[in-house]
């Protein structure tokens, strides 16, 4: 597996100037720095799509494993020792994986961080706020410690809730995580990570310890030969340039169950590929209560998925769509799990899709945010349907999740005061 190699910058040096400045933090691809091809990469993360998509049956929070393809290294305690995270919207947590933890713990490329060679780590206990107000944490039985525990798509992990201190290059934040002592998750599953840095909504994430109401990231093309960083800002330093157009789509609002309440849920109403707006029922695409406190449907963006998956009908729609415009070009997918494939040399035929989202906004997706190479001869489509998350709990199955494959060369700024994602189209490398 790829060596993640990731450090974070971070704009502002002292910890006072904080507040005003804001983190600034540098992600790594988890191939950057693999010799492979881009059809490797490509290849790979499919592979992790299908893990992940398989893997949903008995979901409590579909935090989004294998598919995630953007690390960022941290330091935590003091003396500082190095941990990774996948950054994930699609989560709230904050974890790493702990010295003592056994017997199934999943390997990771950084030695496990040992609290007791920390002179900052303080336990959290139960009747602490932080232990109350989210439902990924309990007193333990004895009522001593504040215990965490998160069932995901591909298994659960147990632990602690304590503080420590980050440090983000020079920026230092005390910050609540999880320090895991049990993990049952298959192996690779965080492609050699030590954990997550969620940044969901729920009290535990980042930007809610933060007490921050907006962060921002540029993702950077991965299928380049060299992949560059790309930046998340979180606070001040999180805004857009001045001088190119933004689309603002306001977020729907959240359920307020969990995990619903966690994700970032957009009102998409419909799509364009090249001059043809798809006959997509307008409800395909709606958040809607199912059973109480049970939510099904809904289109939510998530930096934890590399591809976008579609709910069956406007799955259907757009492949018929491309079928008729592509006619004559199309070519046998290489693999079962692919669709619509035409010859490398014609991938230029390949239309622009339109996202049309309640309020008027459009974001324009370019052949290359959802089309790539498969293997020498073939471009393909990459772009899944939902409904292949066969027996989940939860009704994931008619979710549309708009993936980080499809977020390239945007940059994202989440505006949670004001309620509104914008998309304005950039060049990430040069950030
Ligand atoms: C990377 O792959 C190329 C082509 O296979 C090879 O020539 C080169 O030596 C490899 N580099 C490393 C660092 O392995
Ligand atoms: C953790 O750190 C303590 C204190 O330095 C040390 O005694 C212990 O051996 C370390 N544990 C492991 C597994 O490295
Ligand atoms: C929590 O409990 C501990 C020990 O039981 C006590 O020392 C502490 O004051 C309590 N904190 C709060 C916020 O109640
Ligand atoms: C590209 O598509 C055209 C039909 O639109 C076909 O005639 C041609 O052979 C294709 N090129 C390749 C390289 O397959
Ligand atoms: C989603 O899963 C549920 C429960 O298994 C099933 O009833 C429903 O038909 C599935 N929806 C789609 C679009 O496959």
């Amino acid at each position: 597996m790829a060596r993640p190699l990731l450090w974070l910058a971070l704009l502002c040096v002292s910890l006072s100037s904080f507040a005003a400045c804001g983190l600034r933090l540098e992600l790594t691809h988890v191939d950057a720095k693999d010799n492979c091809t881009v059809e490797e990469r490509l290849h790979r993360a499919t592979e992790r799509t299908h893990r992940r998509l398989a893997s949903m049956g008995g979901v409590i929070a579909p935090v989004r494993w294998a598919e995630t393809q953007y690390i960022a290294e941290y330091h935590i305690g003091d003396p500082p020792q190095r941990a990774e995270a996948i950054v994930d919207t699609g989560s709230d947590l904050i974890w790493t994986q702990c010295v003592t933890c056994r017997p199934k713990c999943f390997s990771q490329n950084l030695p496990f961080y040992n609290y007791s060679r920390s002179l900052t780590v303080q336990a959290v206990s139960c009747n602490d706020t932080i232990c109350a107000v989210n439902s990924e944490t309990q007193c333990t039985r004895d009522g001593k410690a504040c215990a965490v525990l998160v069932s995901y798509g591909a298994g659960d992990i147990a632990g602690v809730l304590g503080t420590e201190v980050f440090t983000f290059r020079s920026e230092k934040v005390r910050l609540a995580f999880g320090c895991i002592i049990a993990t049952d998750i298959a192996q690779g599953s965080l492609d050699g990570a030590s954990g997550i840095i969620g940044l969901g909504r729920g009290a535990l994430s980042l930007v809610s310890q933060l007490g921050d109401t907006k962060f921002s990231y540029c993702l950077t093309p991965y299928l380049r030969d060299t992949v560059n960083p790309s930046h998340l800002y979180v606070g001040a330093s999180a805004e857009l340039s001045g001088n190119v157009p933004v689309t603002s789509v306001p977020f729907v609002k959240n359920p307020k169950e969990d995990p619903f309440n966690t994700f970032y849920y957009l009102p998409l109403v419909g799509m364009t590929v090249g001059n043809a707006k798809l006959a997509i029922p307008a409800e395909a695409f709606d958040l809607r209560q199912v059973a109480p406190g049970v939510w099904a449907g809904g289109v939510l963006i998530d930096s934890g998925s590399p591809f976008t998956s579609l709910v069956d009908v406007a799955y259907q729609a757009l492949g018929a769509e491309l079928a008729r415009q592509l006619g004559a070009s199309l070519v046998t997918p290489p693999a079962k799990v692919l669709d619509l494939c035409v010859a490398r040399g014609n991938v230029s035929l390949v239309p622009p899709l339109v996202l049309h989202f309640g309020g008027g906004g459009d974001v324009v997706v370019p052949p290359e945010n959802y089309w790539g190479p498969v293997d020498r001869a073939t471009e393909c489509m990459l772009v899944f349907n939902a409904a292949t998350r066969t027996n989940a709990t939860l009704p994931m199955n008619e979710t549309t999740i708009i993936g980080n494959y499809m977020q390239q060369n945007m940059h994202l700024l989440y505006d949670l005061g004001q309620g509104v994602l914008s998309f304005q189209p950039a060049d990430c490398s040069s950030m």
